[in-house]
């Protein structure tokens, strides 16, 4: 028998050496980690957790977006993911980029090399008084790129996102999509390799924001940037292969889209929705379930063979409880304390 091991199973050392194993492989090959990311604002003496602890992982080439409530925290993120903010605590890494621990001097070379920002307000994002094309050739300037080369880069941008016929014209002559579509170039302009954008279409209509969705589509699928879109637009799942839900500052469900062929050669879209098991082993039941079924304070949960069932506090009876659930003495019933009651 291995010396940290006791006849009830593996010690407390061995646990937590296994717990020690799996953190380091987290999201070993994710482009993008958050691992229990924590962010507490303090405001005349009061405290606001945005972020609760949240896990992300998003893959190098993804094209994810965030929705949630007002207040959920997804700014916050967007702000931490583009260096601008940093967290209370957690794990915050962007390709080799650990930004808990990046200088001053590093966090500025992230933000120019590795990363692009689009914010809601496109007065943010945009010269006024430049041109289309002076607008995405200004960071390529201060970058020292020569003339010729800056020229081409801003044709050939404002050409992928569909508004090269705007080269010439001021932000005032544009319409609000097709400003924000010069400012995904102006953001893409140093060849980041993520693309942040936050609520870009909050300030436009549903056909005008699907111009825009589709705009970092295009530029997902033809320039490989990855991107993270924040929005409201709840049509955003159309338009994008994963769409993760954040609640009260932690990642609470996932819907997945995928391509499926059936037996005759057709294929069909097809979205399945998850609820995101964090590393705590954490799980938010949505607000449907839980009034369905009164399910509110402590519930019981059950191992079945195949799945974990929870069920209401309520006295055993027919359908009270575990005990008579259809997985009956099959499995381990637990507390919400975490201790046994076999
Ligand atoms: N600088 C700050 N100081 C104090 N509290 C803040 C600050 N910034 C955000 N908060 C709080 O943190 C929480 C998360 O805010 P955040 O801006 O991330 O939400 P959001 O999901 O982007 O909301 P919205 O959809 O309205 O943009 C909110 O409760 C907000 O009031
Ligand atoms: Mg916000």
């Amino acid at each position: 028998m291995n010396a940290t091991q006791t006849l009830d199973g593996p010690s407390l050392v061995t646990l937590e050496e296994r717990a020690r194993r799996r953190t380091g492989a987290f999201g070993e090959d994710a482009l993008i980690v958050c691992d229990s990311l924590v962010r507490i604002y303090q405001s005349e003496g009061v405290e606001v957790q945005a972020l609760q602890g949240l896990d992300l992982l998003v893959e190098d080439g993804e094209l994810v977006a965030i929705v949630g409530a007002s207040g959920s925290g997804k700014s916050t993120l967007l702000s931490v993911l583009s260096g601008l903010d940093v967290p209370t605590a957690g794990r915050v890494r962007v390709g080799p980029w650990d930004l808990m621990s990046m200088t001053a001097k590093q966090r500025v070379a992230y933000r120019r090399s590795m990363v692009g920002f689009v914010w809601q307000q496109t007065a943010r994002n945009i010269v006024p008084y430049l041109t289309a094309t002076e607008n995405v050739e200004f960071p390529l300037a201060l970058a020292g790129v020569r003339r010729k080369v800056r020229a081409q880069r801003a044709a050939q941008l404002l050409d992928v996102l569909g508004v090269g016929y705007c080269a010439q014209r001021r932000p005032s002559q544009m319409s609000g999509g097709e400003q924000q579509r010069v400012a995904i170039a102006v953001a893409l302009a140093n060849s980041p390799r993520v693309l942040f954008a936050d609520e870009p279409t909050g300030e436009l209509d549903t056909a005008t924001s699907h111009d825009v969705l589709e705009g970092l589509r295009t530029v997902n699928r033809e320039l490989g940037t990855t991107v993270v879109v924040v929005t409201h637009d709840s049509g955003v799942s159309e338009h994008v292969q994963r769409t993760i839900a954040i609640r009260d500052g932690r990642t609470s469900s996932e819907v997945v889209r995928r391509t499926h062929t059936a037996d005759d050669g057709t294929e069909h879209v097809v979205a399945e929705e998850f609820a995101v098991l964090d590393r705590a082993g954490r799980v938010q039941l949505p607000r449907e379930y839980r009034e369905a079924l009164d399910l509110v304070g402590k519930v019981r949960l059950a191992l079945e063979s195949s799945h974990v069932s929870v069920w209401p506090d309520r006295p055993a009876g027919p359908t009270g409880g575990p005990a008579a659930g259809p997985g009956a003495g099959a499995g381990t019933t637990h507390g919400t304390d975490g201790q046994e009651e076999r």
